[in-house]
């Protein structure tokens, strides 16, 4: 298998250093078993994630170079608010210092205790600004979402059945939005059709509650359409982009996926009074409401990347690139998330490693083998990542078990992606010697998985 060739070449290079297996075991152990809490430098390939983690382009480090450092009405923002009206199409934008700070004003914003929010599953972060603010998420993704062998065009889209039942339930006015993401993250990246979105946006429309999309990986989503969808072949990336956001009432962003960026996010709504609400919050969490935490370097990175990041060959060999690896692990009876999702390629734990009981972590377990056989670095997507349940306080444990190995854009080569293949492969051949799982030494009580360390059973 091939993918197509990227339509860049490559001017600077970042050395990577490669581990001997003994300061591999070494550097597990003093990191509690949690990759995430790893020297980056003791890591080889870096799939942990695929935020913050791109390659910015030579046009983009120039941009930088003419960042606008004032503090109030740089150049620099009038910029980034171009650019993303331009492609967005969001009338009032304020800028983040990245997607969660978008999510936590929204949320203070828009959220009062007894408050419903319902979703297309649910993201680490997003729900926890959500039940901070006394929210309580509901997920009404359809139900082959939560199944990894279901192999659906869109299997982030909403059940309408669902939808409509909680707004039965709970009332219209105790649900300040509905939450979607596009694509969903911790299904795989799967995307949502625009027929879909239609179908919520008239069903929510007729009770007037508000959309809200999470764009972190809209564009990919936009691929998957043009791809995928009957009707949407013949249209440009971005002219989905802006109709999927057309769809909704704002957003949140995180520019660190899309767009190419290093830091950096916005929230975009359509009600100026809610604007004015959300830019006197962010003048208080963040900076001031032309800058909201980025210096105008930043504030131009984002603008440029926003531009690249709708590009057809760009968007084309970045989704590629991601279905290669996967094809390759699939391609050897692996068990894999079906279909390959927009930005990652993730392991069925309960099915790779069917011997380790839920209640020892599979997936947080299969993140320290791979680093421990090629210092590839991957991330829990399971029980750890789901947390307890605010109300009951036991381990929720969510249908899907995964370990995510993200594809930072425009940084790995296909090189890179076959030593993750022959890894995985070869972990998989020998499955039976990772006897057991582990367990907690230390957990902190909000998304415990950044920060959390086990010991091996
Ligand atoms: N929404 C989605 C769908 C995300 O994937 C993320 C971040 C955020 C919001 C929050 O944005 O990191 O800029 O504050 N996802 C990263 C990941 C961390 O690894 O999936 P942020």
């Amino acid at each position: 298998a091939r993918h197509p060739a990227e339509p860049w070449r490559i001017k600077s290079i970042e050395p990577l250093r490669l581990t001997s297996p003994e300061e591999r075991t070494a550097a597990l152990s003093a990191a509690g078993y949690n990759v995430g809490l790893l020297p980056a430098e003791l890591v080889y390939i870096d799939l942990y994630t695929d935020s913050g983690t791109s390659a910015m382009s030579d046009r983009q480090w120039a941009a930088v170079m003419l960042g606008d450092e004032s503090y109030a009405g740089a150049r620099s923002f009038y910029r980034f608010e171009a650019a993303v009206h331009e492609y967005y199409g969001y009338e009032e934008v304020i800028p983040t210092h990245q997607g969660r700070a978008a999510e936590s004003i929204l949320s203070r914003c828009l959220i009062r205790p007894g408050h419903h929010i319902p979703g297309n599953m649910y993201f680490t972060t997003t729900r926890e600004h959500q039940e901070l603010n006394g929210g309580t998420f509901h997920d009404v993704i359809i139900d082959e979402a939560h199944d990894p062998t279901a192999d659906l065009p869109f299997k982030g889209n909403v059940d309408l059945t669902k939808l409509q039942q909680l707004i039965d339930k709970v009332g219209p006015e105790q649900i300040p939005y509905v939450s979607l993401a596009a694509t969903v993250n911790m299904a795989g990246g799967q995307p949502i059709s625009l027929a879909n979105l239609n179908e919520v946006r008239e069903l929510t429309h007729r009770h007037g509650i508000p959309v809200i999309l999470d764009a972190a990986r809209a564009v990919e989503n936009a691929w998957f359409i043009k791809q995928r969808e009957p009707g949407w072949s013949g249209r440009t990336v971005a002219e989905i982009l802006r109709e999927i956001c057309a769809l909704t009432d704002g957003a949140t962003m995180s520019a660190k996926k899309d767009s190419y960026a290093n830091i950096g996010g916005w929230l975009a709504v359509r009600d100026p009074r809610l604007a004015e609400q959300a830019r006197n919050l962010v003048v208080v969490h963040e900076g001031l409401h032309t800058y909201g935490g980025m210096a105008g370097r930043d504030l131009e990175a984002v603008a440029q990347g926003i531009g690249e990041s709708v590009q057809e060959d760009s968007i084309r060999t970045r989704v590629e690139q991601v279905a290669y690896l996967a094809d390759r692990i699939a391609a050897a009876g692996v068990p894999i998330v079906r279909p390959v999702g927009g930005h990652a390629v993730c392991l069925n734990a309960t099915d790779f490693l069917p011997h380790i009981p839920r209640e020892q972590f599979p997936a947080q377990t299969l993140t320290c083998a791979l680093y421990l056989d090629a210092g590839t670095r991957s991330t829990e997507r399971g029980a750890v990542s789901a947390g307890r349940d605010p109300a009951t306080g036991e381990n929720r444990y969510p249908p899907l078990e995964l370990v995510r190995l993200a594809i930072p854009r425009r940084a790995y080569t296909q090189g890179h992606m076959d030593v993750v293949a022959d890894s995985v492969i070869r972990l998989h051949e020998r499955r039976k010697t990772l006897r057991s799982g582990v367990e907690f030494t230390h957990e902190p009580s909000t998304l415990r998985f950044f920060q959390s360390r086990f010991r091996p059973l």
